[in-house]
C-alpha cells in the first residue's frame, strides 16, 4: 500500500463524454446518471460527465443538462463538461459543472472537421466564453486536440502546441490538457513535449489524454509521468473516440492505467475492484465488448490454482 508521501496521480474518467460521443446507440439518460453516480464512488478525481455541443452533430450527448442536474455530486470529485463554443459556455453556466473543457485542435484541419470553424474562430470565441462563464463559478480549462499528430495533416509542430498552451493560459484557462486524439504519439515525443510544457509553465495543472489506437497508450502515459505529469484522462473499459477524426478508437483504459500505476506503487486513490466491476457492466450499457484488458485478465495478483501435476 502506498503511504501518504508516496507518489500520486489523479485520474479523470472521460467515458461518459469521450466514450459515449462515438457510440451509435443513445444510452438512456437514466442509465447514464446511474453509471456516473457509480463512477463517483470509485475514488476517481474527476469525471467528464457530458459535453455541451451541437446535439445535431453529437446526438449521443444531447441530454447534458439533465445528466448534470440529476447526478449525485460527490464532494471531492470534480465534474467537467466539454464545450466547443460560447453557446456551450452559456449552457454550462446554467448547468454548473465544476469546470468546462474548451476543445481547440493544434491542427487547422482537425479543428475544421471537429468544430466546423478555423482555429482563429475558436481562439476568438474564448473571450465570449469567459464572459458567458463570468460569475457562474464554473472554471475554464482547455484541451489541445491533435497535440501529438493529426489524422489529416500528420505531424504537429511541438512549438505550435507550446504556443497554444501559453495562449490558453493568457486567455484565462486554469488548466490545460494535451490530447492525442487518434493515438499518434510515441513515448519519446510525449516525454519531450511534457518536459517542455512543464519547464515553460512550472506548476501548471497539466493533464495528458491518450488514445490507445496503436497500442501505445500506457507507454505514453508512463513517459508523461516520467516527465512530471500527474494527471491523466482515461475511459472505463477503453471506450472513446472523436467522431470527427477518421480511425479514432478508444482512450487509454482507466482500470488498466490505474492497475499499472498501483503496481508501480503510485497511488491513484481508486478502488480498483470497484472500477473493474463497473467495467464488467459496460457491454450491457453500450451493447458490445470493450477493449480493456484488466477486466478480462483480472488484477495481476488474481492467482490461479496450479494444475495437479505442478502442485
Ligand atoms: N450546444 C447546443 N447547440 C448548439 C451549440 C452548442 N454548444 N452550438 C451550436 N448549436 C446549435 C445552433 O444553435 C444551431 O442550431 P439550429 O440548427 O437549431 O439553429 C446549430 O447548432 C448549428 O449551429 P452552428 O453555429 O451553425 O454550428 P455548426 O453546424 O457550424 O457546428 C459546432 C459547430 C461547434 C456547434 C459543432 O461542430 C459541434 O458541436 N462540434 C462538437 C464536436 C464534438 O463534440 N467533438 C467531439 C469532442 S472533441
Ligand atoms: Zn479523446
Amino acid at each position: 500500500m502506498a503511504g501518504p508521501e508516496a507518489p500520486r496521480v489523479a485520474l479523470h474518467e472521460v467515458a461518459p463524454r469521450d466514450g459515449l460521443q462515438i457510440e451509435p446507440v443513445f444510452v438512456p439518460t437514466e442509465r447514464k446518471i446511474a453509471w456516473i453516480d457509480s463512477l463517483s464512488e470509485t475514488g476517481i478525481a474527476k469525471i467528464e460527465a457530458t459535453s455541451f455541443v451541437s446535439p445535431k452533430h453529437v446526438p449521443a450527448l444531447a441530454d447534458g443538462e439533465e445528466v448534470l442536474r440529476r447526478i449525485r455530486r460527490r464532494p471531492g470529485v470534480r465534474y467537467a463538461a466539454l464545450i466547443p463554443n460560447a453557446r456551450g459556455a452559456e449552457r454550462a453556466a446554467a448547468a454548473k459543472p465544476d469546470e468546462v473543457n474548451v476543445v481547440i485542435s493544434a491542427s487547422e484541419t482537425h479543428n475544421r472537421a471537429n468544430l466546423r470553424m478555423p482555429r482563429a474562430a475558436s481562439f476568438a470565441a474564448l473571450a465570449e466564453i469567459r464572459r458567458a462563464l463570468e460569475g457562474s463559478g464554473v472554471d475554464l480549462t482547455s484541451s489541445v486536440a491533435t497535440a501529438f499528430g493529426c489524422p489529416f495533416e500528420g505531424r504537429v509542430d511541438p512549438k505550435a502546441v507550446l504556443d497554444q498552451v501559453t495562449r490558453l493560459l493568457d486567455e484565462g484557462c486554469l488548466a490545460v490538457t494535451l490530447a492525442d486524439t487518434t493515438g499518434m504519439a510515441n513515448p519519446l515525443q510525449v516525454k519531450r513535449l511534457v518536459g517542455e510544457v512543464l519547464a515553460r509553465h512550472p506548476g501548471l495543472p497539466l493533464t495528458l489524454h491518450f488514445h490507445n489506437t496503436r497500442g501505445v497508450g500506457l507507454a505514453n502515459a508512463l513517459a508523461a509521468w516520467e516527465a512530471g505529469a500527474t494527471r491523466f484522462d482515461a475511459a472505463l473499459g477503453g471506450l472513446g473516440g472523436c467522431p470527427f477524426a477518421p480511425g479514432a478508437t478508444g482512450n487509454v483504459c482507466t482500470e488498466d492505467l490505474a492497475s499499472m500505476f498501483e503496481e508501480m506503487g503510485v497511488a491513484t486513490g481508486i478502488d480498483l475492484d470497484r472500477l473493474v466491476a463497473l467495467s464488467q457492466e459496460l457491454p450491457g450499457l453500450v451493447g458490445h465488448d470493450v477493449p480493456g484488458q484488466v477486466r478480462a485478465a483480472g488484477r495481476p495478483m488474481k492467482l490461479h490454482p496450479p494444475p495437479a501435476y505442478a502442485a
